[in-house]
């Protein structure tokens, strides 16, 4: 059945500057991925203030063993189903594997997410100079950036694997001094991956942007998973950073609540979900 999420909803629509507020007054952000209209509708009905279209759909949706499948089309697809789904909660979609191969590339990605699919976001991982220049590319055209530091999927096969990241004191600066380079780049919100707990808090207080992690402890500003492993129907182990929130709730809706308030209250990550 469709339902117009526009009715689903009295919340204020969650906005950039809203989420640069929400840091300021101490307010943490919460955030989950969503691939298609239904889950989408189901973020907006709980009130989570962020949806990521992450490529991650190519794990938890595609079956793939790694994000780097996942195309441009693929992505404008999703971002555009879950769209519909939303009303008030801010939507980020990620640019995928090569899309950052040059800036011609970049600017025709950040043009379909935002102006094809509707998401007011993109999200691009590291820093290396090339993504430092197009994060200025993007922001100068108006397209709002999520950067992604730590654990970037998208180099799974540099890192050797799914590997936490900044356990050695100069990978720590180093992820350090990325986060400060995305920031002064323009970036708008930073999601941080898989890093120790003390990096995660470094890194928070060290910006003026949002600071949205996964596996990088309780200090950041926010927290987001993945929808499939919150819910934990993503077959395998789930991951250590990762909880289900659907054991013992009898409802996808009980679940996704009980994940906001418990980021908002702070009990989401506990130390059993962080990393050293
Ligand atoms: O692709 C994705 O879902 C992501 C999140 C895990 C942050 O990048």
């Amino acid at each position: 059945m469709y339902v117009d999420p526009a009715k689903t909803t009295a919340r204020k629509p969650v906005t950039v500057p809203g989420l640069h507020a929400m840091k300021a007054e101490g307010r943490r952000i919460t955030v989950l991925t969503a691939y298609d209209y239904s889950l989408a509708a189901q973020l907006e009905l709980a009130g989570i203030d962020v949806a990521l279209v992450g490529d991650s759909l190519g794990m938890v949706v595609q079956g793939h063993k790694s994000t780097l499948p996942v195309t441009l089309d693929h992505m404008v697809y999703h971002t555009q189903a879950v769209a519909r789904g939303l009303s008030a909660t801010l939507l980020v979609a990620d640019l995928p594997f090569m899309a950052d191969r040059d800036l011609p590339h970049v600017l025709q990605a950040g043009a379909r997410l935002v102006g094809e699919a509707g998401a007011a976001m993109v999200k691009i991982e590291g820093a290396a100079p090339h993504i430092l220049d197009a994060i200025s590319a993007l922001v100068a055209r108006a397209i709002p950036v999520c950067a992604h530091l730590g654990l970037t999927p998208q180099s799974v096969h540099k890192f050797g694997g799914f590997r936490i990241q900044g356990r050695e004191q100069e990978t720590a600066d180093r992820i350090f001094a990325e986060a400060q380079a995305v920031q002064a780049a323009g970036a708008d919100l930073l999601v941080l991956e898989g890093v120790p707990t003390a990096l995660g808090e470094r890194v928070t207080k060290a910006l003026d942007i949002p600071v949205i992690g996964i596996g990088a402890g309780p200090h950041c500003d926010g927290q987001v998973l993945v929808i499939h492993d919150m819910l934990g129907i993503t077959p395998g182990k789930r991951p250590k950073f990762s909880k289900d929130f659907l054991a013992g709730r009898d409802s996808v809706a009980a679940a996704i609540a009980a994940y906001a308030a418990d980021v908002r209250s702070g009990a989401f990550p506990a130390p059993e979900h962080c990393f050293n």
